[in-house]
């Protein structure tokens, strides 16, 4: 594959902000990104970074290294027993065709995670999350390229220390690996996970009488079409920043001094609560605030978002300016989720 050079990243991140990379190759194959690795090494590039579909980003400079895009693919049946099915995935598929796979030959458990953007190779690098259901929950391995050591190196679940959108990937081992495939432990026996609200309000609303993954892939579209801005419309990157954590005596003050503050106990440690950092946002005035083209989204102030040609400082600074008045208010400081490059 071609190495092009001063390259225009727009068409390769979903906040759509127009920068230049160095340069710029696809791989397709194990074989040419060993090639354009050294290629790279060759030309002196020192810094390089590899791309799925640009959807947890946000460029706020031009990139002066080399950018790689995976593009591997394929979809392969590796295992399978009474009650599993065991599905080893290549980097470069993308996210959503994976799941509507899924659902359409019955293999359960990644239903709930519909209609996120993005590509199967970087799910695991934030243990993508949504209604209820975490990649850590259908993750079985994975396979990584080491850069350095030029040897390939396989992960199993504990190995990639997966926790609310973190794992060891954006950790100890940040910029050590390339993500080459992902195998899913996924059911064929119907095991749904419904408990977050908004899917039994959407099930009924659509008059589901039998549950399937069919439909609550369905209601997950629904509900995430109804609140989140479609990239290809404006452009954003979901979640700028996680929902943050505070320990019961945190959360008695807080309570104490805005009462009406939401809060839900964190099912896997009961002396931690979660706060919407959407209601933080809102609470601090930025609900739907716009400067340029640079904005908070009008109905999840959470999304930052970019209206046609904000530049990634603009919407870096929006980010800067909402976590101070965020910590000036209720003492909380936003940490982003977004990788800032
Ligand atoms: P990219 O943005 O291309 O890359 C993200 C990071 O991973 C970068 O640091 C990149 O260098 C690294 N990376 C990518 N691929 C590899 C690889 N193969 N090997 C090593 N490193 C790699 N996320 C959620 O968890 N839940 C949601 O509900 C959700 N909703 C979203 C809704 C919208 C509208 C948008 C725009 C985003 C949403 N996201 C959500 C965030 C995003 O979709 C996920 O983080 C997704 O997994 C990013 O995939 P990507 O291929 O676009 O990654
Ligand atoms: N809220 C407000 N004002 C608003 C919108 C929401 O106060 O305008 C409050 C409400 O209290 C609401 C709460 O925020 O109950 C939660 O809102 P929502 O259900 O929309 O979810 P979220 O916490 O904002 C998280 C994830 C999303 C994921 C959804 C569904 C994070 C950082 N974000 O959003 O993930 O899709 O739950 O599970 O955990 C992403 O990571 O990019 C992402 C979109």
């Amino acid at each position: 594959m071609q190495m092009q050079y001063n390259v225009s990243l727009k068409p390769y991140n979903t906040f759509g902000i127009d920068v230049l990379a160095k340069c710029f190759a696809k791989f397709n194959s194990v074989e040419v990104l060993e090639q354009l690795l050294n290629q790279i090494k060759n030309e002196d590039f020192s810094k390089k970074l590899f791309l799925g579909g640009g959807s947890n980003i946000l460029f706020t400079k031009n990139y002066d290294g080399c950018i790689l895009k995976n593009e591997l693919k394929g979809i392969e049946i590796i295992q399978e027993n009474e009650n599993h099915i065991y599905l080893k995935v290549a980097a470069g598929e993308v996210w959503h065709e994976l799941v509507m796979y899924c659902v359409e030959n019955n293999f359960n458990g990644i239903e709930n995670l519909s209609l996120i953007p993005g590509n199967v190779g970087a799910s695991p690098m934030q243990n993508i999350g949504a209604y209820g259901i975490e990649i850590k929950d259908i993750f079985h391995s994975l396979e990584a390229y080491h850069i350095e050591e030029k040897k390939m190196v396989s992960f199993n679940n504990a190995d990639c220390e997966f926790g609310y959108r973190e794992s060891i990937f954006k950790k100890q081992l940040k910029d050590q690996f390339v993500i080459l495939n992902v195998t899913f432990k996924l059911s064929k026996q119907a095991n749904f996970q419904i408990s977050y609200g908004a899917i039994e309000q959407e099930l009924a609303n659509m008059g589901v009488k039998e549950l399937s993954n069919k439909a609550i892939a369905q209601a997950v579209i629904n509900i995430r079409s109804s609140k989140l801005p479609n990239p290809k419309l404006i452009g954003n990157a979901g979640s700028f920043f996680k929902n943050p954590t505070v320990d019961e005596t945190v959360m008695q003050s807080l309570l104490n001094s805005f009462p009406s503050i939401p809060n839900f106990v964190n099912k896997k440690s009961s002396v931690e609560y979660k706060i919407p950092a959407a209601w933080l946002i809102e609470q601090s005035g930025w609900k739907g605030y716009r400067n340029n083209d640079a904005g908070c989204h009008i109905n999840q102030p959470l999304v930052l978002v970019n209206y046609g040609n904000a530049c990634g400082n603009e919407i870096f600074e929006l980010s800067v300016a909402i976590i101070d008045s965020v910590t000036n208010k209720f003492n909380i400081i936003l940490e982003r989720e977004v990788n800032i490059i």
